[in-house]
Order: structure tokens, then C-alpha cells, then sequence
């Protein structure tokens, strides 16, 4: 029992950042798992909205939104915000809002299409601290419901054009998997907003469709991005590992965003 312990504590300490790679291993996404994925994994991320987790027990929606629990942390200088004086703690909390009114995800997709035809879907996405992105299709707008398209219906019949900040194609990222590379979520790299200068990033992900099962079938585009690294007082330099974030790899800055749910009708 107390090796297990001790095992698991050095794979937190791996995991939280005791080594610099693995500092930003999620800010920073999810740079080494090449598969679906779900929101429910981001547990550590705040809400923008009730609806995201509707039906959730008790204040559960309430709390996790973003304004009860990441604003309030940085304002009351809890844990990392403690090395920040008020005035600075003020500025990130506004440079983090900005960067959160900046922070916009839609998806354009057809309202009929015919069982087996392939068929395009874009996600525009704007915002997000940097300097990754996460992107997927999903079947709900809701955090603990949502599941990867494929599972609802919808087949990725090729890998997705990505296009980053710069809109030039990125490859590195599915590229780093193997044989299939028709997934359902993505990293997008490269992207940096700065909200004292009100510079925001941007990207487009195309998927390239087909239904499996006739009848109405819902879908959505989920998002993922951080917040503080986008404000010259979310970061600080630490002399051995690098650039860290002031709410630290456990804390509350990233977020989850769905875009409207497109109902389509799939005819046979
Ligand atoms: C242990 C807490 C934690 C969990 C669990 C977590 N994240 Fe995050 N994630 C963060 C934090 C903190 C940030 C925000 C960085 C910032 O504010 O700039 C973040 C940001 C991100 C970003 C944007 C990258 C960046 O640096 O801004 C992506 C993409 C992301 N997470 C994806 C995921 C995915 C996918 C999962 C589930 C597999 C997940 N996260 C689970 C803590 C977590």
C-alpha cells in the first residue's frame, strides 16, 4: 500500500509538472494523445454557461462556471495568485474576461444530407490563450454527456484540414499517429492571443463527413482553451522549469465552449 502510494505520487509529480516537458501538458493540450475525446475529461476546466451542464446535481452548474470558479480564486490571490499585488490580480481577472468575450466557437453544417453522402462540417474558432487549441465534433452541448461524433452516428471519412493562426494547413499533430488519422478531435497549434494588446487567435477545422443511421441526429463543435497565458500576469519564469502559470496545472483557467447544437436530418 505505501509503494502504491508512493508510485502514484511520483506519476502526480510526472504529471503535474515536476518535469519541464510535462509542465504544460495540458495547457499546452494534449500534444501526445492522438485519439477522440470527450469533455468530460476537463474536469479541471470552468464553464461558460449553465446549459453546459444541465441536469447536474445541486449548484454543480453554478459553480463551475468560470466567474465562481477561476475569477473569484484570482481575486482573493488564492495558492500561484498570492505572488500577485491587488492591482495585478485586477488586471488578470480582466484580461482573462476579455479573453473569454473573445473566445467564440460556430459551426456550419448542412441541415439535410442523404444516408451514406459525404458531406462537409466547419468549425470557426476564435480566441483562446494559446499555444494549443482543442477542437471536436461531439453529439450534446453538455460536459458529462457529450460523446465523440462517431459514436453518434457520424463517420469521419478523412483525416480534418486544419487550418491554424497563420490559416496554413497544420499536419504535425495527426501526423503523430500511425495508420488511421480520421478523428474526431485535434490539437491546434500555434495559436497565441495577447489581451493587452487585444490580439486574439483564430482557426478553422473542416471535417469531412458521412451519416451511418438515417433520421434527426444532432451535432456540435466542442472547444477547449485556456485563459491566463493570454495576460502578462497568468505566466511567470521559473528558473528551472521554465514558464509556469500562475493558477498552476490543476487550476480552474481552462474552458470548455460548445457551439449551438445543428440538428440533421439524414434521409435514407
Ligand atoms: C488537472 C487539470 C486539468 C485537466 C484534468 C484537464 N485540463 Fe486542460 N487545461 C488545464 C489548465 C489549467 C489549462 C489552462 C491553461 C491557461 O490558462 O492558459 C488547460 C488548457 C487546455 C487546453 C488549451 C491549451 C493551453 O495551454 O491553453 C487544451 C486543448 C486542453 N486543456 C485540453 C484538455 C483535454 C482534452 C483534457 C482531457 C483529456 C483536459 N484538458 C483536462 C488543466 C486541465
Amino acid at each position: 500500500m505505501r509503494f502504491r502510494s508512493f508510485v502514484m505520487f511520483v506519476s502526480w509529480v510526472a504529471c503535474v509538472g515536476g518535469f519541464a516537458d510535462a509542465a504544460f501538458a495540458y495547457p499546452g493540450g494534449t500534444p501526445a494523445f492522438q485519439t477522440d475525446a470527450a469533455p468530460f475529461c476537463a474536469s479541471c476546466h470552468s464553464s461558460r454557461s449553465l446549459e453546459a451542464l444541465a441536469g447536474a446535481p445541486d449548484d454543480r452548474a453554478t459553480k463551475e462556471l468560470a466567474e465562481n470558479k477561476h475569477i473569484p480564486l484570482i481575486l482573493a490571490g488564492e495558492g500561484g495568485y498570492a505572488k500577485l499585488a491587488p492591482a495585478q490580480r485586477e488586471e488578470l481577472a480582466s484580461h482573462v474576461r476579455a479573453l473569454d468575450q473573445a473566445s467564440t466557437v460556430s459551426m456550419t453544417a448542412p441541415a439535410k444530407v442523404k444516408l451514406g453522402e459525404e458531406f462537409t462540417v466547419t468549425v470557426e474558432l476564435t480566441g483562446g490563450a494559446g499555444p494549443a487549441i482543442g477542437v471536436a465534433l461531439v453529439d450534446a452541448a453538455h460536459r458529462w454527456q457529450a460523446r465523440p461524433a462517431p459514436g453518434a452516428g457520424w463517420f469521419v471519412v478523412k483525416p480534418p484540414t486544419v487550418l491554424g493562426q497563420d490559416f496554413k494547413e497544420q499536419l504535425d499533430w495527426l501526423g503523430r499517429r500511425g495508420g488511421d488519422r480520421n478523428l474526431s478531435f485535434v490539437n491546434v497549434t500555434g495559436i497565441h492571443s495577447d489581451a493587452s494588446t487585444q490580439e486574439w487567435g483564430r482557426a478553422q477545422v473542416a471535417w469531412t463527413l458521412r451519416a451511418t443511421a438515417a433520421g434527426k441526429r444532432p451535432l456540435a463543435a466542442a472547444y477547449w482553451y485556456g485563459t491566463e497565458k493570454a495576460s502578462p500576469q497568468g505566466v511567470y519564469e521559473d528558473p528551472i522549469r521554465g514558464k509556469l502559470l500562475r493558477g498552476g496545472f490543476a487550476g480552474h483557467s481552462g474552458r470548455i465552449l460548445f457551439s449551438d447544437v445543428v440538428v440533421i436530418e439524414v434521409t435514407p
